[in-house]
């Protein structure tokens, strides 16, 4: 645990961080398995910023549809699309706070397009304050997004048999830094990483999950050799053994063919993050943005490309972070063998 003291005041500096000026409409959006710790800390930073505070709480959807409790395990879909009152409250804040996590809806992008502000917090307080946004996290994060804004192609190897390429420019950045900051900006805290969707029909070759990665939602540690195939911007085999096996039994549950398109690619840039903290959570209490962040990961993720703006909104994504890779931009080395060399 952590004191609500020590959360108030990370708060109150990811809000300035954020831009908030007193006077501004914040909003925090809860719902049932919001964590309170969250929700009164940043009550209490908003008000000490002179924040106008309106609280917004809506019901759970979907239980009964998703395979886990994981917020990542089935994406998209909330209940903002019958609620019409809460999504003009949104629409109408200068910034969101949300604890109940819409990302992958198409209501968070009809939100983000009226300029309003969004901050997603949904990892445990102390895994927030062990990476509280620094304006140093975000300066890395801009530096390797100018190499992701101008690179046309992007090449993945590992010596554990990953030989992927894509080609880059169709949709925008993402950067992640932990902080809205700007109009119409999403982030989420904690993160520092940066990613791209492939140009559709451009990722192809073969991306190898070797013993110790790490699978998402699943969380867990893979136990032997996957390899993907990617053909023509999807996956069309995924072979192995047990883990190969569970992830395309997985994948069909959703009985959906969106579900196997490459989403987002790119690799993570947070020191403080770490490769081993999976094996030391509960599965149910964090979302593990240390496996989406450790810093030299190279992140693959299948499914929904609604964040890029595409149309894609497949309640399926898995979020894939492989050790030991090579990537390189247009010919150039942003990480090799698992180190950032840029960025
Ligand atoms: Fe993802």
């Amino acid at each position: 645990m952590i004191s609500d003291a020590d959360f108030v005041i990370a708060w109150k500096d990811v809000l300035e961080q954020c831009r908030l000026q007193p006077g501004e409409q914040v909003a925090i959006l809860t719902s049932d398995d919001s964590n309170m710790q969250i929700v009164n800390c940043a009550r209490i930073a908003i008000g000490l910023l002179g924040g106008v505070l309106t609280m917004i709480n809506l019901p759970p959807i979907n239980g009964e549809k998703a395979l886990s409790r994981d917020k990542s395990g089935y994406v998209g879909k909330t209940p903002l699309a019958f609620n019409t009152a809460a999504l003009a409250a949104l629409k109408a804040a200068d910034l969101v706070i949300d604890t109940m996590q819409m990302l992958f809806s198409p209501e968070q992008e009809q939100i983000l397009k009226t300029g309003t502000r969004m901050l997603l917090a949904v990892e445990p307080p102390e895994t927030m304050l062990r990476m509280i946004p620094t304006p140093e996290a975000k300066a890395k994060v801009k530096r390797a997004s100018v190499f992701m804004g101008q690179a046309r192609e992007m090449t993945v190897t590992s010596t554990a048999g990953t030989d992927f390429r894509c080609r880059l420019g169709q949709y925008p950045v993402l950067e992640q830094f932990g902080l809205a900051d700007a109009p119409g900006r999403w982030d989420h805290w904690p993160s520092c990483m940066i990613a791209r969707w492939p140009d559709e029909g451009s990722a192809e070759g073969q991306i190898v999950i070797d013993a110790g990665d790490i699978l998402l939602p699943f969380k867990r540690y893979a136990t032997d050799r996957t390899v993907f195939t990617v053909e023509n911007g999807i996956v069309t085999r995924i072979e192995g053994g047990v883990t190969a096996e569970y992830i395309r039994c997985f994948m069909e549950t959703f009985r959906d063919p969106d579900a196997y398109y490459m989403a987002h690619v790119g690799w993570g840039l947070e020191h403080r993050a770490s490769w081993t903290t999976l094996g030391l959570y509960d599965r149910e209490a964090a979302l593990s943005m240390d496996s989406r962040c450790y810093e030299g990961n190279f992140l693959f993720s299948t499914g929904p490309n609604t964040e890029a703006g595409g149309h894609r909104d497949t309640p399926c994504h898995l979020d894939i972070p492989l050790r030991g890779c090579s990537v390189s931009l247009d010919g150039v080395a942003m990480t090799v063998d698992g180190r950032v060399v840029h960025g």
